[in-house]
């Protein structure tokens, strides 16, 4: 069977991942998803960076538009980020009939219920396990490991700059900016850090999540956020000695009234396990009724763990696309039109 070809939005430090593991791990991703999947065109502002990360045979160019207007294009995997000119290329990919595999959270927590309309008219499919949780298969563990459930409530760490930014200054004593300054280098922040530090990255990953679990639309404009920027060493320190870690931590449950969606800097016992996830490190806690507490933890960012979240979606994608479409289950995340729109 032919490869399914994939289109390249972006290769900055996710896209150069996504690349790299692609090729190296070329016959095992092959097998499991029952044919090869090739990049054939990506698009890049630095061109010479996409030529490198790509290797020779990947059409490289800067205007994205090629991209998602490619005939042989399957797959287009948007990894640009922001919501102007990545809005316009996923419902272009749309449009034209492609399936799209996304880690943009920002896209789907604010624009995901306009998106998954118009990929429900033209039966495609939108994935984007990699926009919550880096490298953690959370995606999958709430659709389909914990698919018999009523979920009760999710509780996680789910920014891995802040969570790292928390941890250096209370082990190391180093200051905020400094830190912030590190998790930059790293590749671990946002183009904008005030989204880490304020609480709007992590209130996009619950939304996202909320979604799913509870099965209502994307609704961020209602979420509560509160971050990590007005915290400084002393009370960081003074939690350590009250017996207190503080953890960025997101909250969305089932209220009498709705469900609440809610970020900010909480005290947390440090005896328990997720008082204990350091660094860049990410940690999500589900209750089903079902199943109980469940935790599921693991790196939040960085180049290679989030390109694992991507593939793993064009494994997914490319079975999908690959099976007979009268027995194919859509894999959309949720139905906009088909749900309750609870107040929050
Ligand atoms: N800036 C994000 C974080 C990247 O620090 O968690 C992964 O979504």
């Amino acid at each position: 069977m032919r490869a399914i070809h994939v289109g390249l939005c972006g290769v900055g430090t996710v896209g150069g991942g996504t690349a790299a593991v692609l090729k190296r791990n070329a016959e095992e991703i092959a097998r499991r998803a029952g044919r090869p999947i090739k990049i054939i065109i990506a698009a890049n502002r630095d061109l010479d960076r996409a030529r490198e990360m790509c290797g020779p045979d990947v059409e490289i160019v800067s205007d994205a538009l090629k991209v998602v207007n490619h005939p042989d294009v399957d797959i287009v995997v948007e990894l640009i980020g922001g919501t102007t000119i990545a809005k316009e290329l996923v419902l272009k990919a749309i449009a034209n009939g492609k399936h799209v595999v996304t880690a943009n959270k920002k896209l789907i927590a604010e624009y995901g219920n306009e998106i998954f309309e118009r990929a429900q008219e033209k039966g495609v499919t939108v994935a984007f396990e990699a926009a919550v949780a880096g490298g953690i298969p959370v995606i999958k563990a709430l659709r389909e490991g914990l698919t018999a459930n009523r979920i009760e409530w999710i509780a996680g760490i789910i920014n891995g700059t802040s969570n790292f930014i928390l941890t250096e200054m209370r082990d190391k004593g180093l200051a905020f900016a400094d830190v912030l300054a590190e998790a930059q280098r790293l590749g671990y922040a946002e183009a904008d850090p005030t989204f880490d530090i304020e609480g709007h990255d992590a209130g996009h990953k619950l939304t996202i999540m909320s979604a799913i679990a509870f099965g209502i639309p994307v609704q961020f404009d209602k979420a509560y956020l509160e971050g990590i920027s007005k915290l400084d060493a002393a009370d960081i320190k003074y939690a350590g000695e009250l017996g207190y870690r503080i953890k960025l931590l997101g909250v969305t449950r089932r209220r009498e009234n709705g469900i609440e969606l809610r970020v900010a800097p909480t005290l947390i016992p440090h005896k328990r396990l997720i008082a204990n996830v350091d660094g860049v490190m990410n940690a999500v806690l589900v209750k089903g009724d079902a199943v109980g507490a469940t935790m599921y933890y693991g790196p939040g960012a960085g180049a290679e763990p989030t390109a694992s979240a991507v593939i793993a979606d064009l494994v997914d994608v490319t079975r999908l696309a690959t099976a007979d479409p009268e027995n194919r289950v859509p894999h959309l995340a949720f139905q906009p039109s088909a749900l309750a729109n609870l107040p929050i």
